[in-house]
């Protein structure tokens, strides 16, 4: 049975066709108003979808994640990162052949353009390294010029595997730049996430080999990284996509709009709120100046997830392992205290606020000794193989047009052009 939404104007009655549970925005263009034909004034996109896509699943309410169907938690516990970025792109777990000839493409693309790597090095000593990452990428586009060519099957995948590849080198050459250390080249022996730990940590002609509790939490991390479907960042990606741009650029725009304290940047922030808390006891105080509004509780609530986010509950049980390797956090004390007294509070609860994916992260980034500007960075590597698989979406989509909201426009109108020496 088809389903209509009827508007009634004074004058005349509309039936608009609700298909998936949405009418088209563009329908409502037939119902007259005093200023024009009706829109809708949506900030923040908070009951828009802006695309149709078959990639991530989330239901806020119930707190389920699934990539392609699977559920989040069944990929964390058996799969690698890699095998999530190509049933992310191609929409299929890869049999085992599939596997191991995608694992040989993406680790032979992982070294970057010696240029590349003097322009990390061109920046300041303490430039964030979100920063160099955003640069680094966008630089891509200009290496790879059949990036540019958006329509050609063969280009789009070729420059999807280079991104994946290079995206771990320029996130770890970002950080040694940042500490002043020598760029450790990628090592053909080494895995993906093994790898990207050697970039990172290698010190002088020492083998770098991590611990396989640690590494196994790290992919667990990248995994539960993956994608999040139309937040922030992607939004941004497919924007900047829908004017036709190559995959760097617009993956560069994603980069730029994670790195923000609201969305990619709130693990960042969690430490800092942790630190400056400083002891158990001064919780209360923290809660209390929150619900007053002096501060935000950082890595708590979501835009979709009214319920506790499913990849937080496993990054918590991460935690553990890690931890047995590293030693406890001493953070961690405060924010399980942070998080007992917010569940049971009535300001978080009528509110509907729970631990995030970033509550938890950055606890465990610092346990591996990553400076704190480095946490979003630890996101933005995996993140990229879900902003390839939306960008790829994006562009294969008939649907998608250039991306161009309207506005209600509040300010004058008509106004003659006073010449400088007559105003004042
Ligand atoms: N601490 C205290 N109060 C909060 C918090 C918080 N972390 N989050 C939301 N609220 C309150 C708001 O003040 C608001 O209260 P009100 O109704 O009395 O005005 C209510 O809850 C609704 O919050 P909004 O800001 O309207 O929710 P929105 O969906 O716009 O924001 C967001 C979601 C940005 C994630 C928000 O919860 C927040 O700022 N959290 C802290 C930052 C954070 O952890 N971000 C990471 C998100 S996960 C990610 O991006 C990977």
């Amino acid at each position: 049975m088809s389903e209509n939404l009827q508007v009634r104007t004074p004058e005349a009655s509309f039936e608009l066709p609700i298909t998936d549970g949405t009418i088209r925005a563009t329908d409502l263009k037939q119902v007259p108003t005093q200023r024009g034909p009706l829109a809708t004034y949506d900030p923040g996109f908070m009951n828009t979808a802006s695309c149709r896509s078959a990639i991530t699943y989330i239901n806020g309410d119930a707190g389920i994640l699934e990539y392609r169907g699977y559920p989040v938690n069944q990929l964390a516990a058996g799969a690698s990162h890699l095998e999530v970025a190509y049933l992310l792109l191609y929409g299929e777990l890869p049999t085992p052949d599939q596997l191991a000839s995608w694992e040989k493409q993406i680790n032979t693309h992982r070294l970057v353009h010696e240029n590349v790597r003097e322009l990390i090095d061109a920046f300041r000593y303490d430039a964030h390294p979100m920063a160099k990452l955003m640069a680094g990428v966008a630089s891509m586009q200009t290496f790879y010029p059949s990036s540019r060519r958006i329509d050609d099957p063969e280009a789009r995948e070729m420059n999807i595997i280079r991104l994946l590849g290079k995206i771990p080198t320029m996130a770890a050459w970002a950080y040694r730049h940042s500490i002043g250390r020598h760029f450790v080249y990628p090592n053909d022996e080494l895995g993906y996430v093994n790898n990207f730990l050697a970039m990172l940590f290698q010190s002088q002609q020492r083998v770098y080999r991590a611990d396989p509790r640690v590494s196994r939490a790290l992919e667990v991390l990248f995994i539960l990284h993956a994608d999040h479907e139309q937040n922030c960042s992607t939004n941004a990606v497919r924007s900047v996509a829908s004017a036709g741009n190559d995959l760097f650029t617009s993956v560069g725009a994603g980069i730029g709009a994670l790195f923000g304290p609201l969305h990619g940047g709130a693990n960042e922030a969690v430490l800092g709120m942790l630190r400056e808390i400083g002891t158990i006891d001064r919780v209360p105080d923290f809660i209390a100046g929150v619900k007053e509004g002096r501060a935000r509780l950082m890595g708590f609530g979501h835009r979709v997830y009214k319920n506790y986010d499913p990849r937080a509950k496993i990054i918590k049980r991460s935690c553990d392992d890690v931890f047995e390797v590293t030693g406890v956090n001493p953070l961690l004390s405060i924010a399980l205290e942070l998080e007992k007294i917010a569940l049971e509070d009535e300001y978080f609860v009528s509110r509907r606020l729970y631990p995030n994916v970033d509550f938890y992260s950055g606890l465990i980034y610092e346990a591996l000794r990553f400076p704190p500007e480095m946490f979003t960075v630890l996101f933005a590597v995996p993140r990229t193989a879900g902003w390839c698989a939306q960008w790829l979406e994006n562009m294969t989509d008939p649907d998608q047009k250039i991306m161009r909201p309207k506005q209600i426009y509040t300010g004058y109108r008509e106004r003659t052009f006073v010449p400088q020496d007559q105003r004042g």
